[in-house]
């Protein structure tokens, strides 16, 4: 049995930094202590296949290649990356008969036999661009797609009900936390262990990455949600990121985008703010980032757009697609040296093949 999907990043507008004590009183299962919203991405993704030799053998393996009829490079993943990655593997295997339940789906107990996994990113890993939400989304939805004992009624269910990918958002949510917003598009909400595609009236966005370094970070994301409760900042960030949360839903609504680009762009400032003032303090801005957040503050003080950076070099430019020519032109002449990446908004993970 194949199965291939392809599962898209997503660029967070009001961030989700901070971990809170799930039920079991651990920050393991990735609760967030701030509500989050952000755009889905379609094209800067990531293809997984799962096929499954059918025997006895439980020794499932991560092969470094691109999976046939998919784009991108296969990534390189660290000892700690893959046991992570791996361990998610299970953690579907264990969860998904539970999960399939309500939804009238049966999933198997176990996998069928031993699950190979490739994989394939089209943008560089780590660098700002959200590559553990793609690929943990990705990896979810194979694995569900493989354990499903009735693959069309998987793929129909899968298609149709948001409640049943919200289901498979949570569990992605366990193995990367922002994973489970790219299961809908273009907006999605992310509060406590609930995610739900938001209400926009907004023309569709464009999402311009000006790739200042494909560096791995230096500072994981995992340390990064531990030090900010450090910083002298993190007193009010939950009420501020809330409040911005819940004015960026109603500037949705309201077809307001200079309100989103004033909030998103508030929010990336006060997420890296935290990280400059914990302690000790860490930074993601290079050299390039800064020189691209000067230019829009100094030479394109009143544009109305979003200016926004994860945990991450690069910087994210997003505006109407309507000028997404312009702006892609003026990032080319101003900045030659960087690469830039163009994407638009997306609708979410989706499955691409089942092959039985
Ligand atoms: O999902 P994680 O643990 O990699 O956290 C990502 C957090 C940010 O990308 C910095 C912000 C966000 O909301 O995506």
């Amino acid at each position: 049995m194949k199965v291939l999907v392809r599962a898209p990043s997503n660029i967070a507008l009001v961030k989700y930094m901070g971990k809170t004590d799930g039920k079991n009183g651990d920050l393991s299962t990735n609760i967030p202590e701030n509500p989050s919203l952000s755009l889905t991405l379609s094209a800067l993704c990531t293809f997984v296949e799962m096929s499954v030799l059918a025997g006895p053998s439980r020794e499932h393996r991560f092969i470094a290649e691109v999976p046939d009829h998919a784009k991108g490079e296969a990534p390189l993943l660290s000892s700690a990356g893959l046991q992570k990655y791996m361990r998610h593997l299970l953690r579907c295997e264990s969860r998904m008969a539970e999960l399939f339940a309500p939804f009238q789906l049966t999933a198997r107990s176990e996998f069928p036999g031993a699950c190979t996994l490739r994989t394939s990113n089209t943008f560089p890993s780590a660098a700002g661009i959200a590559s553990s939400a793609s690929s943990f989304a990705g990896l979810t939805l194979a694995a569900a797609a493989v354990l499903a004992a009735d693959s069309d009624l998987f793929l129909t269910t899968y298609r149709k009900n948001s409640e049943f990918r919200a289901a498979l958002a949570a569990l992605s949510r366990e193995g990367s936390g922002s994973s489970c917003r790219s299961f809908e598009g273009p907006f999605v909400a992310w509060d406590g262990e609930g995610v739900k595609a938001v209400e926009s009236h907004l023309p569709p966005l464009s999402d311009l990455v000006v790739v200042v370094s494909a560096l791995e970070k230096k500072v994981g994301s995992s340390e990064a949600h531990r030090r900010v409760k450090s910083s002298p900042n993190w007193v009010g960030r939950t009420s501020r990121a809330t409040e911005r949360f819940q004015n960026l839903k109603i500037a949705l609504v309201k077809n307001d985008f200079s309100a989103l680009a004033t909030i998103a762009r508030a929010d990336s400032k006060d997420m890296h703010e935290l990280f400059a003032t914990s302690v000790p303090p860490f930074s993601y801005l290079e050299k390039g980032s800064k020189q691209v957040l000067d230019f829009f503050k100094q030479e394109h003080p009143d544009a109305v757009v979003v200016v926004t950076l994860d945990a991450g070099p690069n910087v994210h430019l997003i505006v109407p697609q309507s000028e997404e020519s312009h702006w892609k032109r003026v990032l080319n002449l101003r900045f030659p040296e960087f690469p830039i990446l163009v994407d638009r908004e997306g609708a979410g993970a989706e499955i691409l093949e089942i092959r039985k």
